[in-house]
């Protein structure tokens, strides 16, 4: 039987660490939330971001656009974020309405205040293993396998999706840290016969049920990014009853991925607060 990794308790760890910080600051850090539509996993997303900001003593903005906004009107309030002094971190909400392009919105965030890492420089950053943002999501699940105890350098890794939110941004920050990567999608052949190669298993696909136990190598780390609603319930998209008597550890869903990117995200918008009143002084 795994262990149980508790996402939801070093999450807690590191709010607690970042609010003591914050105690001692003479301003406040502030992060900026920009949501266009009303896509209901969003909304329950951008909520606790606002509840975790407040509960570390951030100041935090929502600023909510229709569904049917240009991208014109987007960009403006990035603009408009961009020059606020009292911004440090700003998130554009994803997904977009299909009419707004997410390049262009991505890429008119200020790197300085791009929290989620996903502007084309900070990527690039990533990239060569000298970043400035780890995206969110990467960011919480590096702690996560840090906390089994578990060192990365010289493992196999499998990850399941290729996003750039998630699947290819933990793959360059693993390969980086010296694991051997594959990075599995809807087109790999034999899926099974790829992550039954990994001490280290990330899901990250939207398929609920996608791993079975005979997927999975004993003992490995296996953490599930998913997030589905099956029958009112919240799943991964690994099938945590059998899988977990097979790995060495596995994170739950809801309790494991989903709270640690609250609190990088938390760690990045401190981040670029330090970032920005340095330069000042
Ligand atoms: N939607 C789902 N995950 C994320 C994330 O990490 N950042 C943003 N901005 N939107 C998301």
């Amino acid at each position: 039987m795994a262990n149980i990794i508790d996402g939801k308790a070093l999450a807690e760890q590191i709010r607690n660490s970042i609010k003591q910080k914050v105690a001692k600051l003479k301003k406040k850090p502030g992060l900026a939330v920009v949501m266009v539509g009303e896509h209901p996993a969003s909304k329950v997303y951008v909520n606790f971001k606002a509840k975790a900001c407040e509960e570390v003593g951030f100041h935090s903005e929502e600023h909510k656009l229709p569904e049917d906004a240009t991208e014109a009107r987007v960009l403006q309030v990035i603009d408009q974020l961009n020059r606020d002094t009292n911004i440090h971190g700003i998130l554009v909400q994803l997904p977009l309405p299909k009419h707004i392009n997410e390049k262009n919105i991505q890429a008119a965030v200020s790197p300085s205040k791009d929290v989620d890492g996903f502007h084309p420089y900070n990527e690039g950053r990533l990239l060569i293993g000298d970043p400035t943002f780890i995206p969110c999501t990467p960011k919480g699940i590096i702690k996560l396998i840090n906390s089994t105890g578990m060192q990365i350098l010289g493992k196999n890794v499998a990850i399941v999706g290729k996003s750039n939110i998630v699947g290819k941004p933990i793959s360059i920050l693993l390969l980086n840290m010296g694991a051997t990567i594959t990075v599995c999608h809807r087109e790999t052949k034999d899926l099974g016969g790829m992550t039954r190669q990994a001490d280290i298993l990330i899901v990250a696909a939207g398929k609920p049920g996608l791993i079975s136990a005979e997927m999975v190598k004993e003992h490995a780390i296996v953490i599930d990014v998913g997030v589905n609603r099956v029958n009112d319930k919240v799943v991964g998209d690994v099938d945590f009853e059998t899988v977990k008597e097979k790995a060495g550890f596995i994170t739950p869903v809801p309790g494991g991925v989903g709270p640690m990117t609250i609190a990088c995200l938390l760690e990045n918008t401190l981040e670029a607060y330090e970032r920005m009143e340095e330069r000042k002084s």
